[in-house]
């Protein structure tokens, strides 16, 4: 069978995504999660980067057959090979792997993986990420890598054990997102230039906290939760940014930026007070840092769902740290 990866059509990538309703629609009658879908391509974040791509068999205009398809979303990263310099290009995430339910088994998303890895080295990209729910296996037949993801999650109602005195937070806005956009980057550009091994980051840019945004604020309004207020908070020099996710009943950090143990407490705080406040049940957080972990008391474990891996294509970059992962990385 000739099989090849190119561009998915309009039409094509939308057949697709209302058999991928059954999969990732819970709590979504179809016409709201292709309204959902809809909103999330107009964001900036998409409309710059977003690319659909599907696996077919047979010729162009000669009856091709549509098998798997997929997203990717491309935006800014610095990487180092640990020798004191620390370039920018763009990386790469994948989200929406996708085989419909007779064709499965047969090798189908591999092809695709190992089709859709090639067309982005050929754009130039310096990786690929991806966060996997069916372990690693069929991604690393193409190339990714699996990292370390942990989870923390604790309940909005049980005050913090902090022995810590906390510091008063700020609420974070839209119009604070460039802000805290610089901020991130300044640290992982400083962090990559600390290297000695080599190291890849993704930038948390606005445009890629607005598309959770995005995603949230069509959720709570289609669930009946209270639309978001804040986007985050700011305590001292540290800072956080939420999404809400009422589909799983919780707040989810984005992005946890923490310089001292005082400042984690209140962060966490300020996010159980705004899970509670939007009558969420729950915080998740991701890959919480070790300082953070102790002020707060939290045992992140590792992730079984939402597996990192990265696909470095730059030469020197294989068996790169990745720093700075969190979930605005997630699509
Ligand atoms: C996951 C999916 C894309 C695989 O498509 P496929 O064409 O059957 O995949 P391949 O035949 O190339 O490879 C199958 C591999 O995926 C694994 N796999 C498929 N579904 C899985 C699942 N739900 N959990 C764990 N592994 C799974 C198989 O065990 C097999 O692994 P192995 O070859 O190491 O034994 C397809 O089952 C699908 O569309 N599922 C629903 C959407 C989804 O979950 N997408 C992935 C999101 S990360």
């Amino acid at each position: 069978m000739d099989l090849h990866v190119r561009p998915s059509s309009g039409a094509e990538f939308l057949a697709h995504t209302r058999l991928h309703h059954a999969i990732w629609g819970a709590r979504l009658s179809l016409g709201q999660y292709l309204a959902r879908e809809e909103i999330l391509q107009a964001t900036e974040f998409s409309r710059a980067g977003r690319r659909a791509w599907s696996l077919v068999s047979g010729e162009e205009g000669g009856g091709e057959a549509l098998l798997a398809s997929c997203e990717s979303f491309e935006g800014p990263c610095l990487w180092t090979l640990g020798d004191g310099r620390v370039e920018e290009g763009l990386s790469h995430a994948i989200a929406s792997v996708f085989v419909p339910d007779a064709l499965r088994g047969k090798g189908l998303a591999s092809s695709l993986m190992s089709g859709v890895q090639e067309r982005l080295r050929a754009l130039g990209a310096v990786a690929s990420t991806l966060y996997s729910d069916v372990g690693a296996g069929l991604y690393e037949r193409a190339g990714w890598r699996s990292h370390l993801g942990t989870v923390a999650s604790l309940p909005v109602a049980p005050a913090i054990a902090g022995a810590v005195t906390p510091t008063p937070a700020e609420p974070l806005f839209d119009a604070d997102l460039a802000a805290i956009e610089t901020e991130l980057c300044a640290r992982r550009h400083d962090a990559l230039g600390r290297a000695t091994t080599p190291a890849f980051a993704e930038l948390p840019t606005a445009a890629r906290l607005r598309w959770h945004h995005a995603r949230a604020t069509f959720l709570c309004a289609t669930l009946g939760h209270p639309a978001p207020r804040y986007l985050g908070a700011r305590a001292g020099q540290s800072h956080c940014t939420w999404m809400h996710d009422p589909k799983s009943d919780a707040l989810r950090t984005l992005t946890w930026q923490v310089e001292g143990p005082g400042e984690a407490v209140t962060l966490l705080d300020e996010c159980r007070t705004e899970a509670a406040r939007s009558g969420l049940e729950r915080v998740v957080l991701w890959d919480l840092d070790p300082l953070s972990a102790q002020a707060t008391g939290l045992e992140p474990t590792p992730r079984t769902d939402s597996l990192p891996m990265l696909h470095p294509f730059t030469p020197g970059l294989q068996g790169a740290q990745w720093l700075g992962a969190n979930r605005f990385g997630w699509v």
